[in-house]
């Protein structure tokens, strides 16, 4: 044991007996070198940050420059969720549906307990107790993360509540604990020296929706690893949500401030690495003195409607996990400020005076750097292999408390009310800047056909289109043609519908080039949005919706051509043909629970073409 190694909380911080038993039952599978009961001090943190340092997993950081930050870089094979290991395992292959990787339940379990047999020897499990969401809001949820990984438990105390204050409300009793076990899978031998970045070439991220569990296996990195986030606040609570008639959603939360201090919320669904962390952080441009935005969250929102009928969400982080490259003071200096201290990096390029680097942060790299993964990086090294010098899904992990634009309310228990939903994906033809949909069931249907072309986000190819219905392709926990009609039936409970909307930033000219400047810029089409969802900003219809007109938008402070507007705006019947084809391909393989709703809305689309 090294000389650093933290005070070990082998005895239960828990007066919960199931709790407690659970443990034992996992210890005795998995067979940990010591049992840490996490509290989540300040203090316990330091110690881990500092045994990681020790062991090699992190970098301290130059403190001067990077106070209380620190660097990790992961193994190369492990560097992205990965959607082809994540499996549903429901009772009936049909629930989790077409969409979803699925396994017969009894055989998964059979799998998984080979799997963990022993595959903590000579770790430390660490006993992580975390809520997704303020401990004392009502739409909260508590999970317990059994991890060998002193990485995720770091991380998570950034990303959720951790520790005593939740451990306090699991001795209550009163609500269902979701319980998350997770191994790096890379037991260790008597004498064995660890690597920095222990895992598994073999990969399972598995959920029991019907007994609501996640086991995840072999991955330290992101989603996989960090079970409150992708696993437990998409996955798991999509099938809560169904259940108990709410919604969680791979959605941004925003507020939008008028110069009369008039507030209006809207969350916005757009896939991995599309620019929500930016947009949830937007700062207005020059031309909008006056004008505010709050930040709520970046990628998760939960909605429930209150008891007069009105959808209120809450953010059930506690901290970004965002995409580091492109990321700059230009870009998104909210988040620049936000990961400026106390914050986690990983495999982003370390700089010689020990900060960290990223493609996209300056607009001239550093003369040479370390890159993601060890080796010397120089441009002219760039330039000549193509190698970036950070990972393409790098990340910051940082506090949510420490954003400039973070809502002074943001924890609020009760949540914000959402006047709209806003869709979106990167598409560089065929999709307007924006547009609202005619009402609720054709704005759902908007948000199931919604497509995007892939990033770095997940692995598998770039650049193609895939559908990803809401976003939540590989995050639904269920049949997808159940997802919809969930969507459709959830407008019977509310008094006043969030209007919906469809927006693209990522439009390009013959050239090639982005039409649209994006970024703090998109706070014009906002505005037309926070106005639309209050009745108070007009549009023309088209076959597919409701359309800004030129002068609906408020161009002051930019100087934007009515031409490039039309371009932008341009409705293509040809290409829309073949985007009405391209949303049966997913409808096909829904077909047998696909709403009648969104059959009758793709006629009516059809229709109007
Ligand atoms: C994320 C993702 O990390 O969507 O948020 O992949
Ligand atoms: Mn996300």
């Amino acid at each position: 044991m090294s000389a650093t190694k933290s005070t070990v909380s082998a005895i239960p911080l828990s007066t919960n007996k199931h709790l407690i038993r659970w443990v034992e039952k996992m210890a005795d599978l998995t067979r940990p070198a010591a049992i840490h009961w996490v509290d989540g001090s300040q203090e316990e943190n330091e110690a881990l940050c500092a045994e990681m340092v020790e062991s090699g997993t992190f970098i301290k950081l130059n403190q001067d420059l990077w106070p209380g930050c620190y660097y990790a870089r992961s193994d190369p094979s492990d560097v992205a969720r990965v959607e082809d290991r994540t499996f549903i395992c429901s009772l009936s292959k049909e629930s989790a549906g077409p969409t979803n990787n699925w396994v017969n339940p009894f055989e998964m379990r059979r799998t998984l307990k080979s799997l963990f047999k022993g595959c903590m020897r000579g770790r430390t499990m660490y006993v992580l107790a975390f809520s997704m969401g303020p401990i004392d809001s009502p739409m909260s949820q508590i999970g317990v993360e059994l991890t060998d990984s002193p990485y995720v438990v770091v991380n998570m105390r950034i990303m959720a509540r951790i520790g005593l204050p939740v451990l306090r409300e699991i001795d209550k009793d009163v609500k269902r604990v979701v319980p998350c076990m997770h191994s790096v899978g890379a037991p260790l031998a008597p004498g064995q020296r660890d690597v920095p970045w222990p895992c598994n070439s073999e990969k399972y991220i598995v959920h029991f929706p019907e007994t609501r569990e996640i086991w995840s296996y072999g991955s330290g990195y992101g989603g996989n690893a960090l079970l409150g986030k992708k696993c437990f606040a998409l996955r798991i609570a999509s099938n809560i949500a169904r259940d108990e008639g709410w919604m969680a959603e791979h959605m941004l939360i925003v507020g939008v401030e008028n110069p009369a201090g008039e507030k209006t919320y809207v969350a916005a669904a757009f896939p991995s690495a599309c620019g929500k962390t930016n947009f949830a952080m937007m700062i207005p441009p020059p031309g909008f003195e006056g004008w505010k935005i709050w930040t709520v969250g970046d990628d998760i929102a939960w909605i429930k409607p209150d008891a007069s009928g009105e959808l209120r969400a809450i953010n059930p982080e506690a901290g970004f996990f965002g995409v580091a490259p492109g990321t700059s003071p230009k870009t998104n200096p909210n988040a620049i400020a936000t990961l400026s201290r106390n914050t986690i990096f990983t495999n982003v390029a370390m700089t010689p005076d020990r900060g960290v680097w990223w493609e996209g942060l300056t607009a001239e790299p550093p003369a040479e750097c370390l890159d993601w993964q060890g080796n010397v990086w120089t441009p002219e090294i760039g330039r000549k292999t193509g190698k970036k010098a950070a990972h393409p899904n790098s990340r910051f992990t940082a506090p949510a408390s420490q954003c400039p634009s973070i809502d002074p309310d943001w924890e609020n228990p009760n949540g914000f009310p959402i006047s709209a939903f806003i869709f979106g994906g990167r598409r560089a033809a065929t999709i307007p800047l924006v547009y609202q949909a005619f009402n609720w069931s054709a704005g759902v249907y908007v948000g199931a056909t919604m497509g995007s072309e892939t990033t770095a986000a997940a692995t598998g190819a770039l650049g193609r289109v895939r559908r990803d219905p809401m976003a939540m392709l590989p995050f639904c926990g269920y049949h997808m043609g159940d997802y919809f009609r969930h969507w459709l039936t959830m407008q019977r409970s509310l008094s006043v519908t969030p209007r919906i909307f469809h927006v693209n930033w990522f439009r390009k000219d013959e050239a090639g080039n982005f039409i649209w400047p994006g970024f703090g810029q998109n706070m014009r089409v906002l505005k037309w949005i926070a106005e639309r969802a209050r009745s108070r900003s007009a549009a023309k219809e088209t076959p597919i919706g409701w359309m800004p007109r030129y002068e609906d938008i408020d161009w002051n402070g930019l100087d934007f051509s009515r031409e490039d507007f039309v371009t932008l705006q341009a409705f293509d019947h040809a290409a829309w043909r073949s985007e009405v084809i391209g949303h049966e391909e997913l409808f096909i393989d829904l077909h047998d629970h696909l709403p009648p709703e969104m059959i009758y809305e793709r006629e009516l689309l059809i229709c109007r073409l």
